[in-house]
């Protein structure tokens, strides 16, 4: 699910390469972004259960990719918290055997009230469901692996592209949350965590949940990661534009502005209440070296796709 946004394209090509049969379904076929070669677009309301339940039979594995980053308290909670609900009763009903369930560094299973967003806060209580879901049986009902990633880069991001062509344009960048701290994850990286966690077990006896974090090696500020973009896309002869860090009550100013704004914000007020907490790894939980993977630095892939727009 949410295998036609960023992340699943990537997903779904990983997972074709590797011989899965893929089964995507979206809210709108007509909309989804070109399929990759070889995968089934199903369209379908996932927030039916009647139908999610009947689009899983005969499903091995789930994938669920779908989330949203703004939105209402409501929005938040009908996507990250209603619908995981009826995708894990689902998945019971229909046996799947495996589901790796994409989150997102800063998200608390154990307490999720205690995150600053909504994001957040919905991320950690979706995590929950499935978990205790998983765990009503014994052995689980289904393997789960939750992989949360901080910020992720790559082709189609909606990260680094920003920085760099809103850097193309303005003359300066005010920059709300500049000190906080990222550890970009390359798409792919991702991609490959679900497959290997997919690997991890075939379904007889099912492994108890496994949490692991997505992050690349290193770690940046806001700031540096603004003026990284404009480095490798060239702006300014690769010196960027001046970055203006905004005090708070600028940022929630700028932010709600650009919440009024037709589109998807840029930056809304939750997405900088996001940014309380370092988004880098704990110590308390496995990386993508848990699976086998060793994380891609970000320069060398961004400068490839940054450098051509
Ligand atoms: N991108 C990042 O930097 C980042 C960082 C950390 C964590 N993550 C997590 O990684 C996962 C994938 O992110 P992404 O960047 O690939 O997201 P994305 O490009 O926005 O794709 C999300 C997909 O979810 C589906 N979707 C969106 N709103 C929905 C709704 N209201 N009801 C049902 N389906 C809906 C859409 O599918 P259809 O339109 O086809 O229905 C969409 O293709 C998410 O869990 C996200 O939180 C992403």
């Amino acid at each position: 699910m949410g295998g036609t946004g960023f992340v699943g394209a990537s997903v779904c090509a990983q997972l074709l390469a590797q011989g899965w049969q893929v089964m995507v379904p979206t809210r709108s076929a007509s909309q989804a972004r070109p399929a990759v070669a070889g995968l089934t677009l199903l369209e379908l309301d996932v927030h039916d259960e009647a139908a999610l339940r009947q689009a899983l039979a005969g499903q091995d594995a789930v994938v669920n990719l779908v989330a949203i980053l703004h939105g209402t308290q409501a929005q938040f909670q009908q996507v990250h918290v209603s619908l995981v609900e009826k995708l894990a009763r689902a998945c019971v009903a229909a046996g799947v055997k495996q589901v790796v369930h994409v989150s997102a560094i800063g998200a608390n299973a154990q307490q999720p009230l205690s995150a600053p967003s909504m994001y957040l806060r919905s991320k950690g209580q979706g995590e929950a469901v499935l978990l205790r879901t998983a765990r009503l049986s014994e052995p689980p009902a289904f393997e789960l692996t939750i992989v949360r990633p901080s910020v992720i880069f790559g082709a189609q991001d909606k990260f680094l592209n920003v920085f760099a062509s809103l850097q193309k344009t303005l003359p300066f960048m005010p920059l709300a949350g500049a000190g906080a701290r990222f550890q970009p994850v390359w798409v792919e990286d991702v991609a490959s965590a679900v497959l290997r966690s997919l690997a991890r077990e075939p379904a007889a006896t099912a492994r108890a949940p496994l949490t692991l974090q997505a992050c690349g090696p290193d770690v940046f500020t806001l700031r540096e990661l603004v003026q990284l973009a404009a480095r490798l896309s060239g702006v300014c002869g690769g010196r960027g534009r001046p970055v203006i860090a905004l005090p708070n009550w600028l940022a929630r100013l700028q932010a709600t502005l650009m919440e009024l704004m037709p589109g998807e914000p840029v930056m809304s007020r939750d997405n900088l209440d996001s940014m309380q907490c370092d988004n880098v790894a704990s110590t308390a939980l496995p990386g993508l070296d848990y699976l086998g993977i060793k994380a891609t630095a970000l320069p060398a892939i961004a400068s490839a796709y940054l450098s051509v727009k």
